[in-house]
C-alpha cells in the first residue's frame, strides 16, 4: 500500500512512517520543515527516513494548494492518508494565531481537497488534539462529550477540523477518521513540549517553571502506542451507513491515566538522578489543569490497549535524549 503521511519530518509523523515502512508500506511524506523548533530534528528524523527505499519526501506548504497540487500531481494511487501536519502547541498560539489560521484551517481543507479528488482513497486518518475538550471538567474525557468551549485558539481549529472532516465524509463520502490526541511523549518527541523543557532544564542546571503550582494532570500516551492506535484505525475505515451517517468517526487516544505533573517531574528526576529547582507560576492562559481520557470506543472498535506506563515511558525519553544529545 502507499501511504500519504503529511507532517512526517514532525514528532508523530517520523514515527508513523517508521511503522508503515517496517511493514512494507510506501510513504509519501509531506512536510515544510518548518522552523516552529529545530529543524536539524526534523532534518535528523527525514535522514532516517530517507534512508529506506519505501520512503519519499515532497517539501510543501499545504496551507499553499496550488504547491500543494503540484507537487503531488505525479504520485499515483494512494490508499490512506495520515494527516499529521499542523502548527502544534497551545502556548504559541497566544501569539502566533495566523500560524494556526494558514497550517491548521486552510492546510486541513486543502488535504481534505486532495483526499476528496484522489481516486481509489479508502482513508483519511488527521490529528485532532485532547485540547478541543477546553474547559470540560468531567473526566475523563468521552468522545461523545460536547466540545463546544475550546480555550485556546490551537484548540478551536482542532475542532473546527473535526467539522470540515465531517461535511466533506457526508457531502463526498471521504471516509475519515479523527484521532484526539493526548500529550505524546518519547523518543524523537518535541523540544516545546514539557517533558522535553524539563529534561534540558535539569540537565543544564537552570529551574524549571511549574505551572498551576504543580496542580496539573496529564494523560501521557507514549508515542509507540500512539502509532499503534493511528495505524489501526488507518487499517480499519468507518463504514458508509447511507444517509445520515456519514463514513466519520473520533477517537481519544490516550494512556487512560492521569498522572499527577509532580510525578512526572519525579521520574526525571529519577531518570536523570538530579533533582530540579522549581519555580512555581500560576496557571496559563490557554492552558487546561487536566486531561484525561476514555478510550472505550477505539477500546471496543480497533482493541486498542496502551501498554507503556511513564515508569516505562520516560526513562526510555530520557535515554533517548541524551543519546541525541551526547550528554
Ligand atoms: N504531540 C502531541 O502531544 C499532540 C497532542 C495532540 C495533538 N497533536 C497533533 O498531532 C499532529 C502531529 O504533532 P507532532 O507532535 O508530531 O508535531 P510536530 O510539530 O513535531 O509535527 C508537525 C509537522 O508538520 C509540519 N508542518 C507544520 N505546518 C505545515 C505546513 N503548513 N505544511 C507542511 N508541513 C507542515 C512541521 O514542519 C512538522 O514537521 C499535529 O496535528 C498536532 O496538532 C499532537
Amino acid at each position: 500500500m502507499t501511504i500519504l503521511v503529511t507532517g512526517a519530518a514532525g514528532f508523530i509523523g517520523y514515527h508513523v512512517s517508521q511503522r508503515l515502512l517496517a511493514r512494507g508500506d510506501q510513504v509519501i511524506g509531506v512536510d515544510n520543515l518548518n522552523d516552529y523548533y529545530d529543524v536539524q530534528l526534523k532534518k535528523a528524523r527525514l535522514a532516517r527516513l530517507q534512508a529506506q527505499s519505501g520512503f519519499s519526501l515532497r517539501q510543501v506548504d499545504i496551507s499553499d494548494f496550488e504547491a500543494l497540487k503540484t507537487s503531488l500531481s505525479d504520485i499515483g494511487p494512494i490508499s490512506g492518508i495520515v494527516h499529521l501536519a499542523a502548527q502544534a502547541g497551545v502556548r504559541y498560539s497566544l501569539t502566533n494565531p495566523h500560524a494556526y489560521l494558514q497550517a491548521n484551517l486552510a492546510g486541513h481543507l486543502n488535504m481534505l481537497e486532495i483526499a476528496r479528488h484522489k481516486d481509489g482513497l479508502d482513508h483519511m486518518v488527521y490529528a485532532s488534539s485532547s485540547s478541543v475538550y477546553g474547559g470540560n471538567t468531567d473526566l475523563p474525557f468521552s468522545v461523545e462529550d460536547r466540545v463546544d468551549h475550546p480555550v485556546s485558539l490551537y484548540a478551536a481549529t482542532k475542532k473546527a477540523d473535526e467539522l470540515m472532516s465531517h461535511c466533506y465524509a457526508h457531502l463526498y463520502r471521504v471516509p475519515q477518521t479523527g484521532l484526539r490526541f493526548f500529550t505524546v511523549y518519547g523518543p524523537w518527541g518535541r523540544p516545546d513540549m514539557a517533558m522535553w523543557l524539563f529534561t534540558r532544564a535539569i540537565l543544564a542546571g537552570e529551574p524549571i517553571r511549574v505551572f498551576n503550582n504543580g496542580e496539573m494532570m496529564r494523560d501521557f500516551t507514549y508515542i509507540d502506542d500512539i502509532v499503534t492506535g493511528v495505524v489501526a484505525s488507518l487499517d480499519n475505515p468507518p463504514a458508509d451507513g447511507g444517509e445520515g451517517v456519514p463514513p466519520y468517526r473520533i477517537y481519544n487516544i490516550g494512556n487512560h491515566k492521569a498522572e499527577p505533573l509532580m510525578r512526572m517531574i519525579g521520574l526525571i528526576e529519577d531518570a536523570l538522578g538530579r533533582k530540579a529547582e522549581k519555580i512555581m507560576e500560576p496557571m496559563q492562559p490557554g492552558d487546561v489543569p487536566a486531561t484525561y481520557a476514555d478510550i472505550e470506543a477505539i477500546r471496543r472498535d480497533l482493541g486498542f490497549e496502551p501498554s507503556t506506563p511513564i515508569d516505562v515511558g520516560i526513562p526510555a525519553f530520557i535515554d533517548w535524549y541524551r543519546d541525541y544529545h551526547g550528554v
